[in-house]
């Protein structure tokens, strides 16, 4: 595929409007969209109504001088003017036929970057001693997305596992290990800790109940900071027990490549970082704790903010560890740091990047970004709960997704007087993450959803199941014409003809890939590549029943096989790049 449609004409764009308006007129950001009515073309530029603005002119003579002026004869027809000022572009169809051509690779005819960004995807720090729960769904399913599409267009991406391994609680929890198995080898005995919410519940308990413990607690935490080596290694056994747990969950959900730095890590850096912050004259005493007050953060009374680095007993904190991450991020190379955390936490990691740049630790060239994110619900509209009003165990709520996943292949191969697949189990499992995948990433990510298990499993709408049915259906197409492996040697962008309206609909849509690509990076936002392969799925279903395939004479069905296989390859590489599977059955 040449480059994307949008990119290339808000080039021109500028160039052309540079020419005929002045280099000092500012233009719309974006300069050219997709037009609003396609009887008008596929594209428009509102570029000659902002510059008529700014210029005091008539906006329909500024359209006509654009339009006049724009270069882009290679890819669109004559640009054409409507009222109040818009230039309107179509593309030509050999340019999109081209562009179809292009797109039979296993990229889908998009180009890797040339210039790759060092990245840090901040996703998935789970508080350590507890399961996962329904909370960390969001931050896994989006902050993978992420870091696939960036991977994808050629950025250097890790993902990093913020966990938190080094609160207070574990203070708690290292005593109440070492109750339950006194004089006991905690890492030789199998952390017969049964579940760990129960054990995590039954500490804290006591905490609250039992001065003595709470004040052995306090102590163990010392203890553990201080190296202490029968805490130290308390502590190491919870967390391995944790770890295991939460693996099996992001191993279900397909989360690899996550790197764990969890908040201990930084353990080193913490006095300098606290040390600095005063030497600089940014952090001082209030109320025995040492606070920093970034400009511009204020409570309802008008009252300065603080950002606690040091806790009145001497204690760092979860601000001090993000300070100290944000450093060794950014000593380290990061140019990109990408924080996939829930809305709730927008005051602490907006003072904590104020907190950063004023210390001199976020030079400009670096970008911190807080994708965040909204709340899972349920049926109700109130925050998703078990039964019994707890947080749904992550673990179970995939499980379940799963198991009902396989039900529904196992119903619709008696539907169809199918045997039941043989590969159930990995069907089910592609079917039922998809589906919640999907749900998640079609939704705007700061939007609440409702985590609807009949909705995301339905075969109608806007679901990870249509998508992969639809793909099966193509890859079924492409196995009886013997284009399983790929196109027939040979099949350049003259072999594509578009002649049907919905042809060159699908083409249409096909080509935008890229700029969707774009546009998820730009706002960080991956419901964009939702939609479009939703789009993209109904334009081929368009074209499906209008436009045979298998049965027209060639040249026509080498065409028409070309805009399956374009439309599988997107399939397949979006879908992917969501983290979904696809399925060559369904
Ligand atoms: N441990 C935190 C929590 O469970 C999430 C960590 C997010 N990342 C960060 N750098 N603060 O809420």
């Amino acid at each position: 595929m040449p480059d994307s449609p949008l990119v290339i004409l808000a080039a021109r764009v500028r160039d052309a409007a540079a020419a005929v308006f002045g280099a000092e007129v500012t233009l719309p950001d974006p300069s050219v969209l997709p037009a609003r009515d396609p009887r008008h073309g596929d594209l428009a530029t509102p570029a000659a109504m902002s510059a008529a603005k700014q210029l005091g002119r008539s906006p329909l003579e500024l359209a006509q001088a654009l339009a006049d002026a724009l270069e882009v004869a290679d890819l669109c027809e004559p640009p054409t003017v409507a009222p109040p000022g818009f230039v309107n572009l179509r593309l030509r169809d050999d340019w999109l036929a081209a562009s179809v051509a292009g797109a039979l690779d296993a990229r889908a005819g998009v180009a890797v970057g040339a210039d790759p960004t060092p990245t840090v995807i901040d996703m998935v720090g789970p508080n350590m001693a507890k399961e996962m729960h329904v909370g960390h769904l969001r931050s896994s399913i989006i902050g993978d997305a992420l870091a696939r599409v960036l991977a994808f267009l050629g950025d250097d991406v890790s993902r990093v596992s913020h966990i938190g391994d080094y609160g207070t609680q574990f203070g708690m929890l290292i005593a109440q290990l070492e109750d339950a198995h006194p004089d006991r080898d905690h890492e030789a005995e199998g952390f017969g800790l049964g579940d760990l919410v129960a054990f995590y519940q039954a500490a804290k308990v006591r905490f609250d109940a039992d001065a003595t413990f709470a004040e052995r607690s306090r102590q163990r935490v010392v203890d553990l900071q201080a190296g202490e080596p029968t805490a130290r290694a308390a502590w190491a056994a919870l967390l391995e027990r944790s770890r295991a747990d939460n693996d099996e969950v992001l191993a279900l959900l397909g989360v690899t490549d996550l790197v764990e730095r969890g908040e201990s890590t930084y353990e080193p850096h913490l006095p300098a970082v606290v040390a600095d912050l005063e030497r600089a004259g940014l952090a001082g005493e209030d109320a025995g704790a040492l606070c920093v007050f970034p400009p511009g953060f204020t409570n309802k009374e008008g009252d300065a903010l603080p950002l606690i680095v040091r806790k009145s007993d001497g204690g760092f904190n979860y601000a001090t560890t993000d300070l100290a991450a944000l450093r060794v991020r950014v000593a380290e190379g990061a140019r990109r740091i990408v924080y996939v955390v829930d809305v709730a936490q927008s005051q602490h990691l907006a003072m904590v990047f104020a907190t950063a740049r004023a210390a001199g630790w976020l030079p400009d060239h670096v970008e911190v970004v807080h994708v965040a994110f909204g709340l899972v619900l349920g049926e109700d509209g109130k925050r998703l709960r078990t039964r019994s009003g707890e947080n749904p165990k992550l673990r179970e709520l995939l499980d379940e997704a799963v198991d009902r996943a396989g039900a529904f292949v196992v119903a619709r191969a008696a539907e169809r007087d199918e045997p039941v697949p043989d590969d159930l189990d990995a069907i089910a499992r592609a079917v039922g993450i998809g589906a919640v995948k999907f749900a998640d990433l079609s939704q705007h990510r700061l939007s609440n959803y409702i985590f609807s298990y009949d909705r995301m499993l339905s075969l109608k709408g806007d679901t990870a199941p249509y998508l992969q049915y639809a793909y099966a259906r193509i890859r079924s197409i492409l196995r009886e014409a013997g284009w399983r492996d790929g196109p027939p040697a040979g099949v350049g962008p003259s072999a594509v003809s578009l002649g049907e309206p919905q042809e060159r609909a699908l083409a249409l849509r096909l080509s935008s890939f890229g700029d969707v690509l774009d546009r998820v990076v730009a706002e960080w936002a991956p419901h964009h590549l939702s939609t479009q392969l939703h789009e993209l799925a109904q334009a081929f279903n368009g074209f499906y029943e209008h436009c045979p395939v298998l049965r027209v004479d060639e040249p026509l069905r080498t065409s028409r096989l070309a805009l399956c296989l374009a439309t599988a390859r997107q399939l397949e590489v979006g879908l992917g790049l969501l983290g979904i599977e696809v399925l060559d059955r369904l």
